[in-house]
C-alpha cells in the first residue's frame, strides 16, 4: 500500500496531459496579467475589513507589524512556490506540485484542502461584498429586507441573495472563458489599487500622533470560558487567554494572512501561461511585493488616523475618513472595495475549479469534471458546479470562522510545498527549474516553521474543523481515488512511449 500512495506522477507527464486536446486549457496569461491577477485576489477583505478588528481587539496600532509578519511568511512559502511553479507548469497548484514530488496522497490531502480553502474563501470575500454594496445602497437610501440581506432575518432565516448572486454571475464569466475574464480583472484591480493609494495619501496627512501611543499595547486577560476559541498556543503552554501584547502581534498575524491569500493561486493559473518558465516566479514574487509594501503603509496610515479602539469593524478605512470628516473620501473609498471584491472573488473561484479539474484529469475525482467546454475551452462543469455550492454557502454562512479555516488550509497546503521543494531537489536533481529557490535547505525549512508557528496561533477549535475535513478527504481518497487514479490504471503508457518512466518512478 506505501507504494500506491506514494507514488508520483512524473513531471513530464504532468506537462504532457496538457497537451491532450480534450483536457487543455487555452495558454493566453503573460507576467503582466499575472501581476495583475496576483494583486487581484490579493488586496480585498482582508486589507479592507480585517484591518480594523484586528487593531480593536488583538494588536493595536502594532497591527502594521503583525501584516509585516504575515508578509514574511508568504514570502518564504512564495520562493519555494516559484521554484515549484515554474518547474511544473500545469493547472492544479500544490497539488500538481506535491503530486510530482510526495507522492498521490500526499497530492491528494493537498487538493482536498485548495479545495476547502478556495471555495470557503470565495464565499468569505462574496459575504464581504456584499456588506459593502449595501453600506453603499444605504447611503443611496435604500435597504434590503432582512432576510435578503444577511445569515439572520427577522425570524432566524437569512439568505445573503447579494453575496449568491455575485458567485453565480462569476461563475457565468468563467464558463465564457480566461481572456474575458483576465480583461475585466485588469480594469477592476486599477480601481481598487487607486483606492488603496488614495487612502495612503490622502490619509497621511490626518494622522495625530497621539493615536500611536500605545503602540504595542499591553497583554490584557480575555475570559478562559470560550477556551476553545483561543489561540492553539496558548492551550499547548497552558497560558491564560489574553489579547495584545508581542502575542497578540501573532495572533492578529494569523488572522490577517488571509490579506495575503491569493499569490499562490497565481500558481494555479501556470497551464494558461505563455511562459510559465520565466513568467511565473516574476507574476508570484512581484504582486506579493507590492501587497505586502499597501498592507503595512495602509494600517500604520488608518491607525494614525483614528484610535484603535475606535475602529470599526465594517467598514474600517472608510470609516475612519468618515470619523476625520471627510464623508466624501469614505463613499468613494466603500466603492472601490465593492467593486475589487469583485475580482478577489473571481479569481479564488478560478483557482478553486482549476484545483478540481486537476485532481478530475488525474482520474482522482470522476473524469467528467474534466472535459473542458468544446468552444469556450473552460473547464465549464466543475465550474458550474462548485459555483452552486459556493453561492448556497456565501448566502447562509458567517465569515469570521471561515477566514480561520481558510488560514489554516492554506497555511497547511504551504508546509506541504516547501517540503516538497526539498524532496524534489533530491529525487528529480535533472529537471530543469527556470527559478531556483534561494539557500536550500534553509530558505524552505524556514518557510515550514514561519507557517506552523501562524498555524499555532489560530484557534483550537480551527484545528477540530480542520481536521474533520481531511478525516472526510480520506475516507473519499480510499473509497474512490485511489482505485480510479490514471497512474493506479497505467493510462500513462498509452500516452506516449517518450513518456516511459524509469523503474521505480510510479509504483
Ligand atoms: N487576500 C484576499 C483578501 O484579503 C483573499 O480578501
Amino acid at each position: 500500500m506505501t507504494n500506491t500512495i506514494f507514488r508520483t506522477k512524473r513531471v513530464e507527464q504532468s506537462i504532457l496531459d496538457t497537451e491532450e486536446p480534450e483536457h487543455a486549457l487555452k495558454k493566453s496569461l503573460s507576467a503582466l496579467d499575472l501581476t495583475v491577477f496576483g494583486v487581484g485576489v490579493i488586496i480585498g477583505t482582508g486589507i479592507f475589513v480585517l484591518t480594523g478588528t484586528v487593531a480593536k481587539n488583538n494588536a493595536g496600532p502594532a497591527v502594521a507589524l503583525a501584516f509585516v509578519a504575515a508578509g514574511v511568511a508568504c514570502a518564504l512559502a512564495a520562493l519555494c512556490y516559484a521554484e515549484f511553479a515554474s518547474t511544473v507548469p500545469v493547472a492544479g497548484s500544490a497539488y500538481t506540485f506535491s503530486y510530482a514530488s510526495l507522492g498521490e496522497l500526499p497530492a491528494w490531502i493537498i487538493g482536498w484542502d485548495l479545495v476547502l480553502e478556495f471555495a470557503l474563501g470565495t464565499a468569505v470575500v462574496a459575504v464581504g461584498w456584499s456588506g459593502y454594496v449595501q453600506s453603499l445602497m444605504d447611503n443611496a437610501g435604500w435597504e434590503m429586507p432582512a432576510a435578503l440581506g444577511s445569515r439572520e432575518g427577522a425570524d432566524g432565516f437569512g439568505f445573503d441573495i447579494l453575496a449568491a448572486a455575485l458567485v453565480l454571475v462569476l461563475t457565468v464569466i468563467l464558463v465564457l472563458g480566461m481572456k474575458l475574464s483576465a480583461r475585466i480583472t485588469s480594469v477592476v484591480v486599477a480601481i481598487k489599487v487607486a483606492v488603496v493609494l488614495t487612502v495612503i495619501v490622502a490619509g497621511a496627512f490626518l494622522i495625530e500622533a497621539d493615536n500611536y501611543d500605545p503602540f504595542i499595547p499591553k497583554q490584557q486577560a480575555v475570559d478562559a470560558g470560550e477556551s476553545l476559541q483561543a489561540p492553539l498556543i496558548q492551550l499547548m503552554f497552558g497560558w491564560a487567554p489574553s489579547n495584545f501584547g508581542v502575542m497578540g502581534i501573532f495572533t492578529a498575524a494569523s488572522v490577517v494572512f488571509f490579506a495575503f491569500i491569493g499569490f499562490d493561486v497565481v500558481a494555479t493559473a501556470a497551464e494558461e501561461t505563455k511562459n510559465p518558465q520565466r513568467d511565473m516566479p516574476r507574476g508570484i514574487i512581484g504582486s506579493l511585493l507590492i501587497c505586502t509594501t499597501l498592507y503595512v503603509l495602509v494600517s500604520i496610515v488608518v491607525t494614525g488616523m483614528q484610535h484603535y479602539s475606535e475602529l470599526s469593524v465594517d467598514a474600517p478605512l472608510a470609516d475612519a475618513f468618515k470619523a476625520t470628516g471627510h464623508p466624501w473620501y469614505a463613499g468613494f473609498i466603500s466603492f472601490g472595495a465593492a467593486v475589487g471584491l469583485t475580482t478577489v472573488c473571481m479569481i479564488l473561484l478560478l483557482g478553486q475549479t482549476r484545483v478540481f479539474f486537476a485532481m478530475s484529469r488525474d482520474g482522482l475525482l470522476p473524469r467528467f469534471f474534466s472535459r473542458v467546454h468544446p468552444r469556450f475551452k473552460t473547464p465549464h462543469r466543475p465550474t458550474i458546479l462548485l459555483g452552486v455550492i459556493i453561492a448556497i454557502l456565501a448566502g447562509f454562512t458567517p465569515l469570521t470562522e471561515l477566514a480561520a479555516l481558510v488560514n489554516i488550509g492554506t497555511l497547511f497546503a504551504f508546509v506541504v510545498v516547501a517540503i516538497g521543494v526539498l524532496v524534489l531537489r533530491r529525487t528529480r536533481p535533472d529537471l530543469h527549474r527556470s527559478f531556483r529557490t534561494p539557500w536550500v535547505p534553509v530558505i524552505p525549512i524556514l518557510s515550514v516553521c514561519a507557517s506552523l508557528w501562524l498555524m499555532i496561533n489560530l484557534p483550537a477549535e480551527t484545528w477540530i474543523r480542520f481536521a474533520v475535513w481531511m478525516l472526510a478527504g480520506f475516507v473519499v481518497y480510499f473509497l474512490y481515488g485511489r482505485s480510479h487514479s490514471r497512474l493506479a490504471r497505467g493510462e500513462e503508457l498509452s500516452v506516449g512511449d517518450a513518456m516511459k518512466p524509469p523503474r521505480g518512478d510510479t509504483e
